[in-house]
């Protein structure tokens, strides 16, 4: 499925859940867009609707999908504050509990691959949306490998780091086995530098090892900065282009982020 992205990237703390907020809600400014949260951690809801947690986790969250049953998607904007009129943002939450109970009885096992694949009510509300981006969890377990099984790209965020590209082959080896075992094929869109220290250049080992790895347009020329406007919009429960205008670079960085995406899913 083109319009469905899964962020991925089995190391944690990369910016999974951070890129996909922001991205999707940029995108959200003309696109109708929605966030599958496919982590048990229910991140996206922890940080944007945090306010009713248990209201959230009380509907029909990604866990029923993985029972086989129809979800609850939740509008996210305007919210109770008229904060982000005219934006198409909705969200499938995850459910803390649920998923923990899923994780021991799903994880790592083959038969559950298609569980998201072959849940006929959440595929008709994804075709209703002109992108979806699916956040996934630090770990090449069933839950992401049910999305790669759904996605028709990936995004992979990494850290500039030493030792931060290990153990991306193993995700390179998971899109590999989807294809093989199931016959999805899921394109590669790139990675996204992030946490990037402005001051400084990218390391020239790392652009290097990342040239190992990926081809020079699985980079995206995007690269969002390490930036406590970030983490602050993230705890205050917003997007980043809810709290900064247009112009500021950490929102301009993901507007730039979403004509990259663009590009790369028109040429596909
Ligand atoms: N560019 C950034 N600038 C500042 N903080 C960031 C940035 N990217 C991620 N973070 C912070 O780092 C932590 C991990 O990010 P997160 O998106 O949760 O990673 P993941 O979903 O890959 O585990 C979070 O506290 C997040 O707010
Ligand atoms: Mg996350």
């Amino acid at each position: 499925m083109k319009n469905v992205i899964a962020m991925v990237n089995n190391k944690g703390g990369v910016g999974k859940t951070l890129l996909t907020i922001n991205l999707a809600s940029v995108f959200a400014n003309d696109h109708k867009i929605l966030i599958i949260d496919n982590d048990q951690q229910n991140n996206i809801a922890t940080s944007l609707l945090d306010y009713k947690l248990e209201e959230v986790e009380a509907g029909k969250t990604i866990a029923d999908a993985y029972a086989g049953q129809d979800v609850d998607i939740i509008k996210m904007y305007p919210d109770e504050h008229g904060m982000g009129v005219g934006k198409e943002l909705y969200l499938l939450p995850s459910n803390r509990e649920k998923m923990k109970q899923l994780d021991r009885v799903i994880t790592n096992k083959k038969q559950y691959y298609t569980l998201l694949k072959n849940n006929a009510a959440l595929q008709a509300h994804i075709k209703e949306f002109d992108l979806v981006i699916i956040d996934c969890p630090p770990s090449l377990n069933a839950f992401t490998m049910n999305a790669l099984n759904i996605a028709g790209g990936v995004i992979i965020p990494v850290i500039p780091g030493k030792n931060e590209l290990i153990g991306i082959s193993n995700l390179f080896t998971a899109i590999n086995d989807i294809a093989k075992e199931n016959g999805h094929k899921v394109d590669i869109l790139g990675a996204v530098i992030n946490q990037f220290e402005s001051n400084r250049s990218v390391p020239a080992e790392f652009v290097e090892e990342m040239e190992k790895i990926f081809s020079e347009e699985q980079i995206f020329q995007t690269v969002i900065c390490r930036s406590s406007a970030y983490s602050k919009a993230t705890w205050d429960g917003y997007p980043v282009d809810l709290q900064l205008r247009k112009e500021q670079k950490h929102v301009k960085d993901f507007y730039d982020l979403k004509d990259e995406v663009i590009k790369k899913l028109n040429k596909k």
